[in-house]
């Protein structure tokens, strides 16, 4: 009661002072009240919420500088093909521009990539958007199915193919088993893995060493990569720099993991979206049609349910029924007869209860990170937020010719929409909310208030070139 009082005392007092300011100014005594009113609304929600500004977590310098060069490199490919950054382009954002990524051996860069003549027929396309890579540093998990995800308690890893069974339940887990100490966090954990899929980056050629491994022999495939890295000088002297109390004998592919994601925090860790600066005190940071649609979000349209918190993700896993497309992961349960279902989360821990569920994205930048959701269903950012509001209905209303290139559109799966509703029917997350045009596009505004003016800038962390001498363009 007290503390409601002193609010309204507060809140009085600086109505009053914009009123005797915007005396001068002529405005309109009534708008300015409204302007005064929304921030405080607005403030009250986000302390609510417990929201601050994203803050960038300290890198060393040297492990960044080596893992920026890794980023680059296609030594860390099989055929010497591809790199890390063909799917996460500064100039796409850290993401590819593409609805599902052209893999390994595809040819041309975002929109213009194709796949090799050689590998068209067994395989188009890999089987899910490639994601931004912004603030990842703090993240407990990754990938859309979390299926990396670091413990809390003990700092250990959870990787493909372990199942969220109890400690004691003796499950064969080949890649739980075989991920070796000392990964910085979950983000230096995920970097081991894309090299060891034969769709991202390993290739099938059995001319190669690691063409001719399969994607399960892990540890034989990280100890090629480092014998790869190590071969050249410069990469010798960058790892001596970044790790100097490490014997060079010991070098194995973690150093180069944990190297990726020091370059990942320190290049795609943007302080200073409108949003963050709205958080640190600037009321004038943001328009007022993105604070109407800062109020939506934390309110009414109830998107800050799941994207909560500074990250704007929960890092759980909901089924927002979202229509499927592309070769799917044949994962549980809906493997279906044709394989091209992709299950999500239930694929990882093997429970109907998860199907069709993805990881909440995290939105920071997400106006410059389409096409949006895990299969890159939504061409633009409206069409992404109208599904959300009414997910049911948009997916059945989901027209494919509206959003995907041609590719892409013949890998539309239809019939699978009706099985998601009725998963997600059974979970009970699913609601509608109603909203008017003008509060999309408040909507829309606000989530435009959380992109970096940096991120335009991005594109100077590319290297001219990369010791391997690879070209660094693909
Ligand atoms: C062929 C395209 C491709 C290449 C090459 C590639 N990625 Fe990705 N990346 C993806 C896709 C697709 C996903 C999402 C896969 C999933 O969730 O199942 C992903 C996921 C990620 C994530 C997880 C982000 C999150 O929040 O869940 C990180 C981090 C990442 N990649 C970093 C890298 C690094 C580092 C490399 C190089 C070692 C790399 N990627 C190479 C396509 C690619
Ligand atoms: C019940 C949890 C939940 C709620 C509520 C929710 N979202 Fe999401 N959101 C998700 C999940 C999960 C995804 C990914 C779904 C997928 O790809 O299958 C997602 C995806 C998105 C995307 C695409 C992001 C990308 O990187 O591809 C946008 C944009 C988005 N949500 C905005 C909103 C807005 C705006 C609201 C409020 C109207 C909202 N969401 C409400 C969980 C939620």
């Amino acid at each position: 009661m007290m503390r409601k009082t002193l609010r309204a005392l507060v809140g009085a007092f600086v109505v009053q002072g914009l009123i005797l300011t915007a005396g001068c100014t002529m405005k309109p005594v009534s708008a300015v009240d409204t302007a005064g009113n929304i921030d405080q609304k607005l403030r009250q929600k986000l302390a609510a919420n417990n929201m601050k500004a994203i803050e960038k977590p300290q890198v060393d310098p040297a492990k960044a500088e080596l893992g920026r060069l890794l980023f680059w490199d296609k030594i860390l490919s099989g055929n010497k093909n591809i790199s890390c950054a063909t799917c996460h382009l500064p100039e796409a954002a850290t993401s590819d521009a593409l609805t599902l990524p052209v893999g390994e051996g595809g040819v041309g860069k975002m929109t213009n990539r194709y796949p090799a003549k050689e590998r068209e027929a067994e395989f188009k396309f890999v089987r899910r958007n490639s994601p931004d890579l912004f603030n990842r540093g703090e993240f407990l998990t990754m990938f859309w199915d979390g299926r990396v995800m670091k413990r809390k308690e003990d700092g250990s890893f959870l990787a493909p193919f372990s199942r969220e069974l109890p400690e004691d339940h003796d499950i064969w887990s080949p890649a739980n088993r075989l991920l070796p100490k000392g990964l910085d966090n979950a983000l230096a954990a995920q970097a081991m893995f894309p090299p060891t899929s034969v769709d991202e980056m390993k290739g099938l050629s059995h001319a190669t060493t690691l063409g001719k491994l399969g994607d399960h022999e892990r540890k034989a495939i990280w100890s090629e990569l480092i014998n790869r890295v190590l071969q050249y000088d410069a990469y010798r002297q960058m790892l001596a720099k970044a790790y100097p109390d490490v014997d060079p004998k010991d070098y194995s592919f973690v150093h180069a993991a944990n190297a990726l994601a020091a370059f990942q925090i320190e290049a795609f860790t943007l302080t200073d979206a409108p949003f963050d600066m709205y958080l640190r005190g600037d009321d004038n940071a943001l328009s007022e049609a993105q604070k109407r649609g800062g109020l939506l979000f934390y309110g009414k349209a109830n998107c800050a349910s799941c994207h909560t918190g500074y990250l704007l993700t929960d890092q759980v896993f909901h089924n927002r029924v979202v229509p499927q497309l592309g070769p799917g992961k044949g994962a549980l349960p809906g493997g279906g007869a044709d394989g091209t279902w992709d299950g999500g989360r239930s694929g990882v821990t093997g429970w109907y209860k998860d199907a069709y569920k993805f990881r909440t994205p995290p939105l920071r930048n997400v106006a410059k990170t389409g096409p949006w959701m895990h299969d890159g269903t939504f061409a633009t950012l409206e069409s992404a937020v109208r599904h959300q509001l009414d997910p049911i209905a948009s997916a059945r209303m989901y027209d494919p010719t509206l959003h995907l290139a041609k590719r892409y559109q013949e890998t539309f799966h239809p019939h699978q929409t009706e099985e998601i509703i009725s998963y997600a029917k059974k979970g009970g997350e699913i609601s509608v909310i109603k909203l008017t045009d003008s509060e999309v596009s408040d909507l829309v505004a606000f989530l435009e208030s959380l992109t970096s003016p940096q991120v335009d800038m991005l594109p100077y962390v590319t290297p001219k070139k990369v010791p391997s001498g690879l070209p660094v363009e693909d």
